[in-house]
């Protein structure tokens, strides 16, 4: 099949690798030159394992082609997929501009039918929008050309997204014609394995399914991490309690992990635009999840008030190593990352800071600009020297069974914050750590 993807951000980019990987003909469009020149070299401008492979095996087939050129990709996708940025507005709504601009510019530009694809996480009503921009464009040129407009939220975990994308729990599809549900058919049928994993439903369902999707996990984050300070207070231990009820089948026990906080590019995001659709589209207050982003907020800054509860709130001549940057393991994404608090609140209380990550410090030195008592460490072992205590923030594997002795011989206090829960408290303790974690 032919497709055009519009944007090669971090959907669009899996998405159009992944869909030329099983076969099709894949142009992906994008309106900054800078980004299609490393993608025309072979290379790519985001960190996602196996991705890079991924882009140059299909580039080589000959399958995945890159562009500036709106006209030329309008005219060759019949599927056309909209995944451009919905930067969050002032006020926490999804920004629709970009969206609607690419819908504009298949009006323009199209000449045979078209099924346009929302893939962009985008508030509910968005498709009566796109089909609105581009029915305008279409009548101002007198064009009689028909199209359907389809919702295909994606899933997409970032660093497993290939996998996700090449072995889907479902595809949800939403639309209101047969012909358009009939291509998306064709088009996902090699993801579809042994049984059918289509969800088709009308477009509006779909829309927000996505949305329900990841504030259903973002409440069970928030959820987990009040009992985990509930559990502190208490003399509970959080992990016994997760295993306690995840083993109730009716609650499962994915998504469980307390911790100091979840970032990244969706679940605030998505959890503050679905609040404010509420309150603007329904005139509805959603208390649930306002608590949730409420109680996230607060819990990013738990790693900070315990390092201020332990070495008092002027931290100035203190020292701090902090093991993890990236809002969660295998990314170098630093969108909303705890780690971005947690290092606030330590400069603000006068402490300096020594970080290291695998693969985010690059986009973390673009967070803190000009911040002298932020450094960076070559490893994990090089950001101790000198530190008071270690501040753990990201649950990257290479930090889960480190060198305990050179950690309590590098440290000046052997106190280790522990944001991800990452180790046996019994046994940490016993090495004589004073460990600090969340809930245990
Ligand atoms: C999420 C959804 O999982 C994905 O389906 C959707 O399409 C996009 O948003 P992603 O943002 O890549 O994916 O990250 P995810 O792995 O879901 O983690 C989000 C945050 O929650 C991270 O900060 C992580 O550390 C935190 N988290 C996750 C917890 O604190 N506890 C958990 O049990 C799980």
């Amino acid at each position: 099949m032919k497709i055009t993807v519009i944007g090669t951000g971090y959907v669009g980019l899996v998405s159009g690798a992944c869909l030329a990987d099983i076969g099709n003909d894949v142009l992906c469009l994008d309106l900054d030159p800078a980004k299609i020149q490393i993608l025309e070299e072979g290379g790519i401008p985001i960190f996602e394992p196996g991705l890079q492979d991924l882009v140059r095996r299909n580039v080589a087939a000959g399958r995945l082609h890159f562009t500036t050129d709106v006209v030329r990709a309008a005219h060759f996708g019949t599927v056309q997929f909209i995944a451009v940025g919905t930067p969050p507005d002032e006020d926490g709504s999804a920004d629709m501009k970009y969206v609607i601009a690419a819908a504009r510019n298949i009006g323009k530009h199209m000449t045979d039918y078209k099924v346009v694809v929302d893939k962009s996480t985008v508030p509910v009503g968005t498709a009566d929008r796109v089909k609105a921009a581009i029915a305008q464009e279409l009548a101002q040129r007198g064009a009689n050309i028909p199209f359907s407009v389809v919702s295909n939220p994606e899933f997409l975990k970032e660093g497993a997204a290939i996998e996700d994308f090449m072995r889907p729990d479902r595809i949800v599809v939403g639309c209101d014609d047969e012909q358009a549900a009939h291509n998306m058919r064709a088009l996902y049928a090699p993801l579809q394995r042994n049984h059918d994993r289509m969800i088709v439903m009308d477009i509006r369902s779909a829309e927000l399914t996505k949305y329900a999707a990841n504030a259903m996990l973002a409440t069970r984050i928030s959820f987990m991490n009040e009992l985990a300070n509930l559990a502190e207070k208490l003399g509970a231990d959080i992990e016994h309690v997760r295993r306690g009820i995840g083993s109730d089948p009716r609650i499962g026990y994915d998504f469980l992990y307390a911790g100091a906080g979840y970032g990244g590019s969706c679940f605030p995001k998505d959890v503050q635009a679905l609040v404010k659709t509420a309150q603007d589209d329904a005139g509805m207050c959603l208390k649930v999840l306002t608590a949730v982003e409420a109680a996230n907020d607060a819990q990013k800054r738990v790693l900070g008030q315990k390092v201020l509860a332990r070495f008092g709130a002027d931290l100035s001549g203190k020292h701090f190593a902090l093991w993890g940057l990236a809002f969660k393991a295998n990314t170098d994404d630093m969108r909303k990352a705890t780690s971005r608090e947690v290092i606030a609140d330590l400069l603000a209380a006068g402490a300096t800071v020594t970080a290291y990550d695998p693969v985010a410090m690059a986009e973390a030195k673009h967070c803190f600009p000009n911040e002298p008592r932020l450094t960076y460490a070559d490893s994990q072992s090089a950001a101790l020297d000198g530190a008071d205590a270690l501040i753990i923030v990201t649950e990257w594997r290479e930090f889960r069974s480190p060198d305990f002795d050179t950690i309590k011989a590098k440290l000046k206090t052997p106190v280790i914050f522990d944001g991800r829960n990452l180790y046996d408290p019994a046994q940490v303790r016993g090495m004589g750590f004073e460990y600090l974690a969340i809930g245990r």
